[in-house]
């Protein structure tokens, strides 16, 4: 039977969701929304640990009592990570770029681009093992309190090590470098920073995203690891915190 639709829709169609092109957008979609939105959220729940053991336990809390909790992180958080750190694997071992043909500058950022991708990969694996899959293993157990896997004392105890420290110091920067970074060549690659100027104003733009969820991250790692030396206990409960906010 003859198709009404045009022989070279016909075969595009076809092609469809095959098309590497298309997964390579979703690639770098994805790499903004969700992955780097939960990056910046992440980083700043975290910080919540400057404030002291009361708040940050209270945030933990607060997030693990979300409603549909688990597979608001599979839709969200996992599912995309696990394709993104896949097929970026696969890229930064076979594709070639096709940004690469610019000045010398504009190849090492994308040359760093890939290695921080890969220093990304094995960062959030071992972190994901961690803190996350540690607490629900306790849960399976039938642990009372779970949640203590990733609890303030836990934190602490792991970031008084100096291996542990150097590891999340070298995987916190790589990750929000190939963030940041990622944003300059999502604008170009979706034609949002075609001219210059605006590849100049998206490059500061990005180095202050870089410095500023850099600074959190580190200084969020430094007070878990003054916490450890010092053997500083979660002594204020989380209902207390609330309580003293509740006050202001
Ligand atoms: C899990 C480990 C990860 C690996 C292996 C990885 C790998 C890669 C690679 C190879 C690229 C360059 C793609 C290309 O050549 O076009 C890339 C781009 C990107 N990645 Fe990742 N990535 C990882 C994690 C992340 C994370 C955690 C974020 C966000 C917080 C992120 C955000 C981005 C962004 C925004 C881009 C730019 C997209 C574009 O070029 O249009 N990636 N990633
Ligand atoms: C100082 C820095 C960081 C601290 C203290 C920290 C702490 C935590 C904690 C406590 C959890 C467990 C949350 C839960 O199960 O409810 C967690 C999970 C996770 N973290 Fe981090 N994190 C840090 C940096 C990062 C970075 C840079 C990334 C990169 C994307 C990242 C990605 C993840 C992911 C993917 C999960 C699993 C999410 C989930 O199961 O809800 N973290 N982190």
């Amino acid at each position: 039977m003859a198709s009404s639709i045009p022989a070279s829709q016909e075969a595009s169609n076809a092609r469809g969701l095959r098309d590497p092109y298309l997964w390579h957008k979703l690639h770098s979609l994805s790499g903004i929304v969700p992955i780097g939105i939960f990056l910046m959220q992440h980083l700043i729940a975290n910080s919540y640990a400057l404030r002291g053991p009361g708040a940050f336990e209270t945030v933990v809390k607060v997030f693990g009592y979300l409603p549909f909790v688990a597979i608001l992180e599979i839709i969200i958080i996992y599912i995309p990570i696990l394709y993104h750190g896949i097929y970026g694997i696969f890229i930064a071992a076979h594709g070639s770029s096709n940004l690469g043909s610019y000045s010398y500058g504009r190849n090492w950022m994308y040359f760093l681009q890939r290695v921080s991708g890969v220093i990304a990969f094995f960062y959030i694996g071992f972190h994901v093992w961690n803190t996350s899959l540690q607490r629900y293993f306790l849960a399976w157990q039938g642990s009372p309190n779970p949640e203590k896997a990733i609890g303030w004392e836990s934190m602490a105890g792991q970031f008084a090590d100096p291996l542990f420290f150097a590891f999340y110091v070298i995987g916190i920067t790589a990750t929000v470098f190939h963030f940041a970074n990622g944003i300059w060549n999502f604008g170009i690659r979706w034609g949002i920073t075609i001219s210059q100027r605006s590849q100049k104003i998206s490059a500061f733009v990005c180095a202050g995203v870089f410095l500023i969820f850099t600074v959190i991250g580190l200084a969020t790692a430094n007070r878990f690891r003054s916490a450890g030396l010092n053997h500083e206990r979660a002594s204020i409960s989380a209902p207390a915190v609330t309580a003293k906010v509740a006050r202001r």
